[in-house]
């Protein structure tokens, strides 16, 4: 695997392993005092992002760290971006200086596609760490990572991911790549918050969240993305929480296994109660656990696995 860009065309064989290989670091690492591999020892990851992150960005960061390679991290605010810099000459820029990978963020979506291209001949790997309204594939991954450890499986289990689907590169992620385990996915949303053609999706689409509930293994939420919905958004913050929100009472309609997810940042008191985020049947801080060692699998297929093969 060269780069990481979508889970769209990421076939089973590849997901799997990549899941797999995380599970055995997770197992490698736990309880060790020092927490460090030397995998990537002289290899060199650049964080590239043009807008905001606290989970992708510090879990990126630490993977490398502790797959000891060198990490750089560089945000556009504080690069030469801020001074008309394009986004080839900037890539151009990372991989000149020594980049072995490039973990870009991007509001544009296909902007990971297009910085791929730019790298194709400096051998620089790239991996996608959310483009716009596109694909935000390590998100999706460290789900199913979450989801396989909460459910031992992700096939056949019917899993709900709810709220702002029509801004999500979460969602798009999580489609390609549940359908490509198994899963079955449902999409519960206000029909404004859905996108055009999304009945061509291996989904199906439904309204109403107390009807799915019951029958869900999983329910994922999204955040519903204000800063993409600049003439701003119906149905209201109040109307969304009492359709949408997920509160105890309807926490209680759902099986006792069933888990609840959240890629976060969460709106605590309109996507989500607090009771509920805060309650063991949340998964959440567990993916910002598993995504540690998710990312530090990536980094491992894309740097070291093919190394080591050859
Ligand atoms: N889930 C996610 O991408 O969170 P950050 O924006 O904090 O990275």
């Amino acid at each position: 695997m060269r780069h990481l860009l979508s889970t769209e065309g990421l076939d089973r064989a590849t997901a799997t392993s990549i899941l797999d290989t995380a599970d055995n670091l997770k197992r490698a690492l736990l309880g060790r005092e020092v927490r460090k591999l030397p995998t990537l020892r002289g290899r060199t990851v650049i964080t590239l992002f043009y807008e905001n992150s606290t989970r992708t960005r510090v879990s990126f960061e630490i993977a490398g760290k502790w797959m000891s390679a060198d990490v750089v991290n560089v945000s556009a605010g504080g690069s030469s971006v801020s001074k008309g810099e394009s986004l080839r000459d900037t890539a151009l820029t990372l991989a000149a200086a020594g980049a072995d990978c490039v973990v870009v963020r991007h509001p544009a979506s296909g902007a990971a596609h297009r910085l791929a291209g730019w790298l194709a001949e400096a051998g620089t790997s790239v991996v996608n760490a959310g483009d716009g309204m596109h694909e935000h594939p390590t998100q999706a991954l460290l789900d199913a990572a979450t989801l396989r450890e909460r459910l031992g499986s992700v096939e056949g289990r019917r899993i709900g991911i709810v709220g702002d689907v029509l801004h999500s590169r979460v969602v798009r992620s999580n489609v390609h790549l549940l359908a490509t385990l198994g899963a079955d996915v449902v999409l519960v949303a206000p029909p404004t918050l859905l996108p055009v053609g999304v009945q061509n999706w291996p989904v199906t689409v439904s309204h109403e969240l107390d009807a799915e509930l019951p029958s869900l293994d999983a329910v994922m939420l999204l955040r519903v993305q204000a800063e993409r919905m600049h003439g701003g958004f119906f149905p209201s913050a109040r109307e969304y929480s009492i359709a949408y929100g997920l509160n105890e009472n309807r926490l209680g309609l759902m099986p006792e296994h069933a888990v609840v997810l959240h890629p976060g940042p969460m709106l605590r008191g309109m996507e989500i109660a607090s009771a509920v985020a805060d309650s063991p049947r949340a998964a959440i801080t567990d993916q910002v656990r598993n995504g540690v060692h998710l990312r530090m699998a990536v980094l491992y297929h894309l740097l070291a696995h093919e190394e080591e093969a050859s």
